[in-house]
């Protein structure tokens, strides 16, 4: 298949687009930056640029497009909400109806589309968004099944490697942690974060199902940050004591976060016929892809430095 990945610069963009690529012929979609050695066809530009959609999928012609380009920085959403209305309400809408009866469109949302005062939350669940955020993800989740009921709406939430090292919760704990700086985890938010690299396999798994509409694609549990914290701390042989744990609402975040992000996977789970793998064994793959040096790999895309030109032909493996 011919895969169009949007943000491919990003935590998701680049792994889901390394992953692919293995199988498929991926173009990857990115604002400003050229990745040195990436295994896929890029393509730059500015999303918002008047008729970008359209040239881009004419120029591209993909049978997939997962868009995952976003403004997914909860803090800067609230610092410039326009801005965070364009990317993340209006253009998944854009995709939608540029995409519909032409490619089968992914847009990825958020857990966030939850206040988190529930002990669980389904797909049929109504949702309340508490930040800029969370707010501008739910519209373009209805954008986009208004106008591409066949699209997949797709609520993760996600850890792992980036190519800067600083897009995910758990890179920020393990660098500081690792460099013996004590971290704050909070005891009363809870989330099921998932490796991306088991998340893009799942969002592979779902196109190619051919599914359509609503699903949770989250990690098998729910703990809180403190918990997470600490079991990155554990991994790294390092005393929990590094991690204090701190109430959210004591700390003075810009916005509101909500409490209780559990979401169920069992209509994915069960379409799929998978079971998603657990938080521990996503964990253990974080640190394995580190002494595999893969955060190395992704860094080489942007240094200047000479790089394998291709270190994932062939359907090699992380880090291999
Ligand atoms: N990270 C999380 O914890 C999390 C949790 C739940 C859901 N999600 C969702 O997952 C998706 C991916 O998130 P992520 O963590 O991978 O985000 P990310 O690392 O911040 O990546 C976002 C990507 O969007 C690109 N982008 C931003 N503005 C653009 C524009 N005007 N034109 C073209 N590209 C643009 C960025 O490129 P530049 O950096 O070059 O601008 C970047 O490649 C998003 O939809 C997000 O809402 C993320």
């Amino acid at each position: 298949m011919r895969v169009l990945i949007t943000g491919a610069s990003g935590l998701l963009g680049v792994n889901l687009a390394l992953e692919a690529a293995k199988d498929h012929t991926v173009t990857g979609q990115i604002n400003e930056l050229f990745l040195n050695g990436a295994p896929f066809e890029q393509v730059s530009g500015d999303l918002l640029k008047p008729k970008a959609v359209d040239t881009l999928l004419d120029a591209t012609q993909p049978d997939w497009v997962i868009h995952c380009a976003a403004l997914a920085d909860i803090d800067a959403c609230e610092n410039n909400p326009s801005l965070a209305e364009h990317l993340n309400a209006e253009l998944p809408g854009t995709f939608a109806k540029s995409c519909k009866g032409r490619a089968k469109l992914v847009y990825i949302s958020t857990d966030a589309v939850f206040d988190g005062s529930k002990d669980e939350y389904f797909e049929d669940d109504d949702p309340n968004p508490r930040s800029v955020y969370a707010k501008t993800k739910l519209a373009g989740e209805r954008s986009v099944m208004e106008n591409n009921p066949e699209a997949i709406v797709a609520r993760i939430n996600l850890f792992g490697w980036s190519i800067f090292g600083n897009r995910s919760l758990a890179e920020w704990f393990f660098y500081n942690l690792q460099a013996g700086k004590p971290v704050k985890g909070f005891t009363d938010v809870f989330f099921c974060t998932q490796l991306v690299n088991d998340l893009s396999a799942v969002l592979m798994q779902m196109l190619s199902q051919n599914l359509a509409g609503l699903y949770h694609v989250v990690g098998a549990d729910c703990v809180s940050k403190y918990k997470f914290a600490c079991e990155i701390a554990c991994r790294l042989g390092i005393s929990e004591n590094m991690v204090t744990p701190i109430r959210v609402d004591d700390f003075g975040l810009k916005a509101a976060r909500s409490h209780n992000l559990r979401l169920n996977t069992d209509k994915l789970q069960k379409v799929l016929h998978i079971s998603i793998p657990r938080l521990s064994t996503g964990l253990d793959r974080f640190f394995t892809q580190y002494q595999q040096s893969y955060p190395h790999l992704l860094r080489r895309m942007v240094d200047n430095s000479t790089v394998d030109p291709n270190p994932y032909r062939n359907g090699g493996k992380d880090g291999a």
